[in-house]
């Protein structure tokens, strides 16, 4: 893949929100997952977890636990990407935690492209109720719920979200 072509496969990635009932195969779970453990990570500690949520009453309660947000229940698969504090405060003490939640959102970030090479659709989702999907998934208290990313084979929107210009980002030598 050259740099355009890199270029347009990021500008063409569109969260969606609907699927159809096609569940992913093993294989494509398989490589979303081996996509994610390519991240980096803070001292190569890969302080992060997932959990792989298939079963319709889980996703549901998930949907639930993300303020009745359905596209989680729509799709066949929920990644749910943690950042696993005790891995990374081991070496890093406090500063662990920011890069225990660093290392998850990196993961999920990967996990969400593999997707899209695969020419599947995805829904990063970052509004839910941590207590509540702590409770669903039986989280042991050192693990924290990052993102939950709906996976699926969707219909993807007609046109692409906007964005601001690159420029406006962007704060050359100070601030
Ligand atoms: C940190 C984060 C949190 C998000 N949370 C939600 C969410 O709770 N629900 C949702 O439907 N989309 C959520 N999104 C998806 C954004 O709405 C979406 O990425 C943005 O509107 C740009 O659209 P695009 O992904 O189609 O380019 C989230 C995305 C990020 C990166």
């Amino acid at each position: 893949m050259d740099s355009s072509e890199f270029f347009g496969f990021l500008a063409h990635r569109s969260s969606v929100r609907e699927y159809t009932d096609e569940p992913l195969t093993e294989e494509e779970t398989d490589y979303i997952l081996a996509c994610a453990s390519t991240a980096p990570s803070a001292g190569n500690l890969e302080a992060w977890d997932v959990v792989v949520v298939t079963e319709e009453d889980a996703r549901y309660a998930l949907a639930e636990a993300a303020f009745d947000q359905e596209h989680l229940a729509r799709a066949s698969t929920v990644f749910v990407v943690c950042a696993n504090y005790v891995r990374s405060m081991s070496r890093y003490g406090e500063r662990g935690i920011l890069y225990a939640v660093q290392d998850a959102t990196i993961a999920c970030t990967f996990m969400m492209l593999a997707a899209h090479a695969r020419k599947l659709h995805s829904c990063w989702t970052g509004a839910f109720d941590e207590a509540a999907v702590r409770e669903v998934l039986d989280l042991p208290q050192h693990i924290r719920p990052v993102a939950l990313l709906a996976t699926g084979r969707g219909h993807p929107p007609a046109a692409l979200t906007e964005r601001m210009d690159a420029g406006e980002h962007v704060h050359r030598e100070q601030w």
